[in-house]
């Protein structure tokens, strides 16, 4: 589906100023004492995601009050089943990093088409380098405004990936056998900590390839449309359709896909 309606053009815009705007909240706070809660053992919660939360919900709600949200920290806050459009919000992708004063982080903003239920819209946004990348689905993908595209490793030796480790590690016991394949297989695997920018890296051609279990729909909605639109791959584990609600994601430069599909079944 091609977004080309004014209205859905606005849309794109609204998402992106909102994005920056939420960015500059996290900024603010970055480096300075926060209260830090456990949501369980490991995961955490601090009052910068609480507030970006908080902030990017209001907002929605004064300009799209018959839209759907579901956001991270508040689960489903409108229950209007018959709304055209559902925002899928992380405040803050990277909490650990951000709550260690490391500058990796971002916010992340999809728009879903409800009946449909593809992401039309995907806005991921760092603030500590000023990165804005977006996409329309069906009008490409944009880092800062300029075109983005995936790269064209064609070789997984070449290959730069990136993975992420899950909260509950003990409870995916394919995890450690899947990672050192990889180190086996790529040129080298990096973990940073956030997914979204993970997968935003992917689409700007950072990254050739990123796996990972466990996630939900808030760390990928943002980042799949920008990987597809940069004229990459998504899917499952095992090469299947991929979506937000069903993890294993793995997605690549499309080049490198089939390969990482057979080393994540070794
Ligand atoms: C986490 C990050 C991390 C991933 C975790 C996510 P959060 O999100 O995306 O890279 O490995 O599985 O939960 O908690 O920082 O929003
Ligand atoms: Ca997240
Ligand atoms: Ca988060």
């Amino acid at each position: 589906m091609a977004l080309r309606s004014t209205r859905e053009i606005d849309l794109l815009d609204f998402a992106t100023n909102m994005a920056r705007d939420a960015g500059r909240i996290l900024a603010e706070r970055f480096g300075r004492a926060l209260t830090v809660s456990n949501k369980g053992d490991i995961d955490l919660v601090t009052e910068a995601d609480l507030a970006c939360e908080q902030f990017i919900i209001e907002r929605i709600q004064t300009h799209y009050p018959r839209h759907q949200i579901l956001a991270e920290e508040s689960g489903a806050t409108s229950y209007n089943d018959s709304a055209e459009y559902k925002w899928i919000i992380d405040p803050l992708d990277g909490t650990t990093n951000y709550a260690h004063g490391y500058p990796c982080f971002c916010v992340s903003i999809a728009l879903e088409h409800t009946a449909s239920r593809q992401i039309v819209i995907g806005v991921i946004y760092d603030p500590t380098r000023d990165e804005l990348f977006a996409a329309e689905r069906g009008s490409g993908a944009t880092l800062n405004k300029r075109r983005m595209r995936v790269t064209d490793t064609d070789d997984l030796n070449r290959a730069l990936l990136c993975t992420g480790f899950p909260y509950d590690v003990r409870e995916h016991n394919d995890f450690a056998r899947h990672f050192t394949n990889f180190i086996n297989h790529a040129q080298a695997v990096r973990r940073d900590g956030s997914a979204a920018l993970d997968l935003a890296y992917v689409a700007c051609g950072r990254f050739d390839g990123f796996w990972e279990e466990g996630l939900r729909p808030w760390d990928v909605a943002a980042g799949i449309l920008l990987v597809e639109e940069a004229g990459g791959r998504v899917s499952r584990y095992d090469g299947s359709s991929f979506n937000i609600y069903t993890p294993p994601i793995l997605a690549s430069n499309g080049l490198v896909h089939d390969t990482m599909m057979r080393v994540l079944a070794m």
